[in-house]
């Protein structure tokens, strides 16, 4: 919760400068609405309060004013004295409150109606002068958790809560100076937790305690000194008509000859289950003949012992607890080095020696384990599977075995004999290799090969024909195993965190009664191939495991973390088939185009004119263009046969001598100067124009006039500037038709360098566009007075 650590900040940064304990800041008087000022109002909908270790003091009637659904509020370890259950008048959903490690003496009771879902309540560790319990708790329906403390306790404390039914009742009761015979009988609770106190030796708290609950914990229990008498022998008062059946002895010290005292009393006693808690063992270790047969006890934890002895006398000690008939047994956290194999048959159901270090010595040739189901070794020094199997090949009803954080590997033994009993082994976090396939065993129906280094599943699976459960996460596979080389039962399988990148497919056709599959953490290589693998999901939801979450690609690097679910490859790019018939199929349509084009559009000619401006428009740029322009008035003088003058004036000039005057043209009918000759005419016309347009046709090749004009042109404008020339094809001329004298024709006609008059008329513009663009030359200004007409410029620059 964000707002919750800022508020801590901030509030810690007010209570800083405010003085502890102040009187005036408390309860109701002129307090003002502090809490809520320090927390922001977005914290309204929280559930969930903790305001323990803030130095709170003072609590206002408003300051849970908005939280209206809180229903945990931790106020422990805090410097409240006074509190009034009327600050939760808004909080109605407040379940749990802990108000523990605070100053309290006084506590108003008379608005506990409001929070009538308290469950937990935690009043311990206070200043109360007396085990003080109002009345109105035991309207509390719900109470489930009372957690007290007090220095003295009297019948009379208890008496509003006697007979109420609870769940859990705690007393730290560390600091107690007085007790009141059957006090603690008062109380029904399923279970008492005491902190066993310190000064107070009385025997009648423990007689009363064992003899109040079905479930007691007594914790804090403190003897250092080599014989303590205190609590032992008030322990050892319990017997078969106690009431306690589960005893919880938690963080306690003693010495070994005290604690075999307390567990030779609790063996024919009511309890049934023996947990003992972080246990600091001191002064001795020794072995007690004790007769721990034909007990009552059916369970016996042990868990974590802080051992402060490091010698012992034979016989060892540890002897003890082969010789203990109980079910389950659990000796666990300890550091102990080895157990014994019991000297009479065991009726050990279950034996949890896991996070010790025991090493293979451990029940060699031990053949009083038969009851044997469940043996955990996790976190132990074993480190020979031959060791194991020839440990275990005694145990006939062993069923569960976990060798799991030990330093195992496979020593290639030939003797492969597990138990056949044996459905569960959890070998992870060893050191198995790939051969340990060998020599697994056959009924085995989970098994966690976990953290290892297996590189391949090999033959060997197949046998195991009761294979349900398959964990192979966090080795060194390559791909995921093939289904083949397993068992048709197996139902879960685990290939997380390997070395995974580009599964085959051959595992999903062969894997196909597989339900879980779980291969995420692998380091996918996000590719065509993997397409395959990530199709699974959608074939078959639910299968995989993990996914999406999982399961990200790790190359390439522009891929890198992205999920697999979000990646994505076009199918083309995948099949060289597809892609072939793609690059096919456009190169057909781009052909058809082009055939198309060619018949329908002519598209040939739209090229070559294309071609011809782009060559006008290079050329024009190198014309030296102050040389060419002098003396000139026309841009073009027009050449053309008698017959084909209605073409010339009706559709050229026009098109050409557009109103915005950009192009004049000088043509005999117009611009022909009476008096003169003809010749004399054609030549200054020829000399006046930068281009010449000639129009051919058939009827140009007839006319004498068109012939001198065209000589004339050649031999005035070729030469050098051939590109003063232009030529305009109308009407198709077939070769034979040009007289032979005529070579300059001839070679023209043949290179094509003309413009061709299309007979459709989409072409025109084109056309047009063309013919400007080779006419197009600018007039400079200094010749613009020669001129009669008006230029005012708007020719187009070139
Ligand atoms: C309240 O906070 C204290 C100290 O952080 C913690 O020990 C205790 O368990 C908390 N109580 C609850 C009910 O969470
Ligand atoms: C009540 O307070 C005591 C002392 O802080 C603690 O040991 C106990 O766990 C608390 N109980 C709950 C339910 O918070
Ligand atoms: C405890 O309370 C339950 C329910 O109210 C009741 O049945 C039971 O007899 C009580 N036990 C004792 C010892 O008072
Ligand atoms: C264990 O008991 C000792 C006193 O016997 C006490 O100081 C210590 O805080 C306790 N530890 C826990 C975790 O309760
Ligand atoms: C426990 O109380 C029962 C009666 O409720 C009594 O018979 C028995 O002797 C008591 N046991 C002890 C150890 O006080
Ligand atoms: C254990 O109890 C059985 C009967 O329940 C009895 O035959 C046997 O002698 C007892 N053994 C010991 C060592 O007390
Ligand atoms: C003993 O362990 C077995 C197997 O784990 C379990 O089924 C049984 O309930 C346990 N018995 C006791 C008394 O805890
Ligand atoms: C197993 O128990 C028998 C007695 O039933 C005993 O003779 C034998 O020595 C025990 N085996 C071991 C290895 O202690
Ligand atoms: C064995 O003991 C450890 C430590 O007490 C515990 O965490 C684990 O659950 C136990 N395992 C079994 C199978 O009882
Ligand atoms: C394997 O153990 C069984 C009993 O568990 C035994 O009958 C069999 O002979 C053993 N086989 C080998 C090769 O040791
Ligand atoms: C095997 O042991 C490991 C480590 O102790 C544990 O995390 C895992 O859950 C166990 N496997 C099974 C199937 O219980």
């Amino acid at each position: 919760m964000k707002w919750a650590v800022i508020s801590v900040n901030f509030s810690l940064l007010i209570y800083m400068f405010m003085p502890i304990n102040s009187k005036d800041e408390s309860v109701g008087k002129k307090n003002p609405n502090r809490l809520t000022k320090i927390l922001p109002d977005a914290s309204h909908l929280d559930t969930l309060l903790d305001l323990s270790h803030k130095n709170i003091c003072c609590l206002h009637v408003d300051d849970f004013r908005l939280f209206t659904k809180l229903s945990i509020l931790n106020l422990s370890h805090n410097q409240i004295e006074e509190f009034e259950f009327e600050v939760f008048q808004f909080n109605t959903a407040l379940e749990q409150l802990d108000l523990s490690h605070n100053k309290l003496t006084i506590i108003r009771c008379n608005s506990l109606h409001l929070i009538k879902n308290l469950k937990t309540l935690n009043l311990s560790y206070n200043n109360f002068a007396t085990m003080y319990i109002c009345k109105e708790i035991s309207l509390l329906s719900k109470l489930e958790y009372l957690g007290l403390s007090a220095v003295q306790i009297q019948k009379l404390d208890f008496i509003n809560i006697a007979h109420r039914e609870l769940r859990y009742v705690f007393l730290g009761i560390e600091n107690l100076q007085e007790y009141e015979v059957g006090s603690l009988q008062l109380l029904n609770t399923s279970k008492l937790h005491i902190t066993l106190p310190i000064y107070l030796q009385s025997p009648f708290l423990l007689h009363d305690a064992l003899n109040t609950s079905t479930t007691l914990e007594i914790s804090q229990i403190t003897c250092d000194a080599y014989f303590c008498d205190y609590p032992t022998s008030a322990l050892s008062k319990i017997n078969k008509h106690s009431k306690v059946s589960t005893l919880i002895l938690s963080n306690i010290t003693m010495p070994w000859n005290e604690m075999s005292n307390v567990l030779q009393a609790v063996w024919r006693s009511s309890v049934q289950h023996l947990y003992i808690y972080t246990y600091t063992l001191v002064h001795e270790f020794v072995y007690k003949q004790k007769d721990f047969s034909n007990g009552s006890l059916k369970s016996l934890v042990i868990d974590h012992v802080i051992q402060k002895v490091f010698f012992f006398t034979p016989p060892h000690p540890l002897n003890i607890f082969s010789e203990m008939l109980v079910e389950n047994f659990t000796f666990s956290n300890a550091d102990i080095t080895h157990l014994f194999c019991p000297p009479w048959p065991s009726i050990f159901r279950t034996l949890n020696l896991s996070k010790n270090r025991i090493t293979h010595e451990i029940f060699k040739e031990c053949d009083n384990l038969t009851a044997l189901e469940l043996l955990n070794l996790q976190s132990n020094r074993l480190q020979k599977i031959s060791k194991v199997i020839s440990m275990t090949s005694t145990m006939k009803s062993l069923k569960y075995l976990d060798l799991s954080q030990n330093i195992i590997d496979y020593d290639q033994t030939e003797k492969c004999n597990w138990t056949e009993s044996l459905v569960f082994l959890n070998l992870s976090e060893n050191r198995i290799t790939t051969e340990v396939f060998a020599c697994l065993p056959i009924n085995v129906q989970i098994l966690d090969l976990s953290m290892n280094q297996i590189t391949s599943v090999s033959k060997g699976l197949e046998h195991l024909t009761f294979l349900r459960e398959l964990n192979l996460a966090s080795n060194h596979l390559k791909d995921i195993p093939d289904c083949h080389l397993m068992s048709r039962n197996l139902r879960v399988l685990n290939v997380d965190d390997n070395g995974i990148y580009s599964p085959s497919v051959a595992f999903y056709q062969s894997c196909q009664y597989i339900k879980t599959l779980s291969a995420g953490r692998n380091p996918f290589q996000c590719n065509c191939e993997l397409r395959e693998f990530t199709h699974i999901e959608k074939m078959t939801p639910g299968k995989l495991s993990g996914w999406p979450d999982s399961y990200r690609c790790k190359y390439p690097e522009d891929f890198k973390g992205v999920l697999l679910k979000d990646f994505y490859v076009f199918e083309i790019s995948c099949n060289i088939y597809i892609l072939l018939g793609i690059v096919l199929g456009i190169l057909l349509v781009v052909l058809a185009i082009i055939i198309f084009s060619c018949k329908y559009f002519d598209l040939p000619w739209y090229i070559r004119m294309l071609f011809l401006w782009i060559r006008t428009k290079h050329r024009v740029k190198n014309i030296n263009k102050h040389e060419l322009e002098k003396g000139k008035r026309f841009h073009a003088f027009i050449s053309y046969s008698e017959e084909d003058s209605e073409w010339v004036k009706n559709v050229l000039i026009p098109n050409l001598e557009k109103s915005d005057g950009s192009i004049k043209l000088c043509h005999h009918e117009k611009h022909f100067i009476p008096g003169k000759t003809i010749v004399e005419n054609i030549i200054l016309c020829v000399e006046q124009s930068f281009k010449s347009i000639f129009v051919l046709s058939p009827n140009f090749i007839q006319s004498k006039w068109c012939h001198y004009e065209l000589h004339f042109a050649q031999h005035a404008l070729f030469g050098k500037n051939f590109y003063n020339l232009i030529l305009i094809l109308l009407d198709p001329i077939p070769q034979y038709l040009i007289p032979n004298k005529y070579t300059r024709l001839k070679a023209i006609m043949k290179q094509r360098t003309y413009l061709e008059w299309p007979k459709e008329r989409g072409k025109h513009a084109l056309f047009w566009a063309n013919l400007r663009e080779a006419i197009g030359v600018n007039l400079t200004s200094d010749e613009e007075e020669d001129i009669d007409w008006d230029f005012k410029g708007a020719i187009t620059p070139v």
